[in-house]
């Protein structure tokens, strides 16, 4: 449409005004809004930009091989993965607070691109002191929910907003600011990013991290990455995924129940699978699936994943419940 490519026109000069001549990091997650942001940074400073992959331990299963492929085969975007587990998983050890989770992976993300900067500057030779430039792809509700917008409440510390430690070495280039998904979405089109990343569910930026309720340990990352691929993987059959908004599914650690399995007594731990229809992201309605699709998962899910042995579904709208559980 008309407007949609005066906001690329616009944001193309704004960030070609930002940057001049320097060269740009690109924060890429592997989602709709990181990936729309940096093609917005390619068509204007081409290959002054370099994009990063963090593996930060908190990834859905085959989520790293799939990031690496399309962007290799579809989009033309080279990208330099690094697999910075070890250092999130040491950071997140023993923390249970979602807050304090979140601002532990923020800086941690800082960190890791610090470390990535710290790199090309190497590789580059000689004074790579230029690179100081960091795309992220920030969105008006990430803005809004933590507590940048006018007169907000501080909700939720989204990762790529209020997470960000003070000694930041970094200046951002944040040209979905003002935006909304469904506008990112129609940017990323025009802009020939495929449907396959355009379309994609939103997934946060801390991963499943914020999906492990309790210690955020490679244990239980285990369990949940295991239930979560399941659930997917059924949705997906059934042919729901551009019927909902997202399906969070998520392991509460910290609970224990009363089970039976064969001859035995199990005490496992709950799943709780958080399907919801949703415009924006800023209210959400749990999605009714249908109950044939929910035994499938629970079933498969149960019988799986050992560590499990319940499954809950979450009727919560958003207010007051928000979408994610953390
Ligand atoms: P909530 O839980 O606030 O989530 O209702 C709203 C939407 O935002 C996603 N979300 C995040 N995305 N970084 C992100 O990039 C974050 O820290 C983050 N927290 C939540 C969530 O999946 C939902 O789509």
């Amino acid at each position: 449409t008309w407007s949609t490519a005066n906001i690329i026109e616009e944001q193309v000069a704004k960030i070609r005004e930002q940057v001049g001549e320097d060269r740009v990091i690109c924060a890429l997650s592997g989602g709709v809004d990181s990936s729309v942001a940096a093609a917005l940074v390619h068509k204007a400073v081409g290959d002054q930009l370099t994009c990063f992959f963090i593996d930060h331990g908190l990834l859905r299963a085959g989520e790293r091989e799939q990031v690496e492929e399309d962007y290799a085969t579809t989009m033309g975007i080279k990208v330099v993965t690094i697999d910075e587990s070890e250092r999130f998983l040491g950071a997140l050890a023993g923390i249970t607070e979602p807050e304090a989770k979140r601002k532990a992976i923020g800086r941690e993300f800082i960190r890791s691109f610090e470390a990535a900067q710290r790199k090309l500057i190497e590789e580059a030779g000689n004074d790579g002191a230029d690179i100081k430039f960091l795309v992220q792809g920030t969105l008006y509700p990430d803005v809004v929910e933590s507590g940048g917008g006018e007169g907000a409440a501080n909700i939720k510390s989204h990762h790529n907003v209020g997470g960000l430690p003070e000694d930041m070495q970094f200046e951002l280039v944040e040209p979905l600011r003002t935006l909304f998904k469904d506008e990112v979405r129609e940017i990323g089109r025009q802009l020939g990013v495929p449907e396959k990343i355009v379309a994609r569910q939103p997934f946060p930026g801390p991963g499943l991290g914020i999906r492990v309720i309790g210690e955020v340990s490679k244990h239980n990352l285990d369990i949940l990455r295991a239930a979560d691929a399941i659930a997917r993987e059924e949705l997906t059959k059934a042919d729901m995924d551009d019927k909902i908004w997202q399906c969070p599914v998520v392991l509460l650690a910290d609970v224990r129940s009363v089970g039976v399995q064969g001859d035995g007594r199990t005490y496992g731990h709950p799943i709780v699978l958080r399907p919801v229809s949703s415009e924006d992201a800023m209210t959400a309605d749990w999605s009714r699936l249908p109950y044939d699709l929910l035994a499938k998962i629970s079933n498969r899910i149960t019988n799986e994943v050992s560590e499990v042995n319940r499954v809950v579904l979450d009727v919560t709208s958003k207010p007051p419940g928000t979408i994610e559980w953390e």
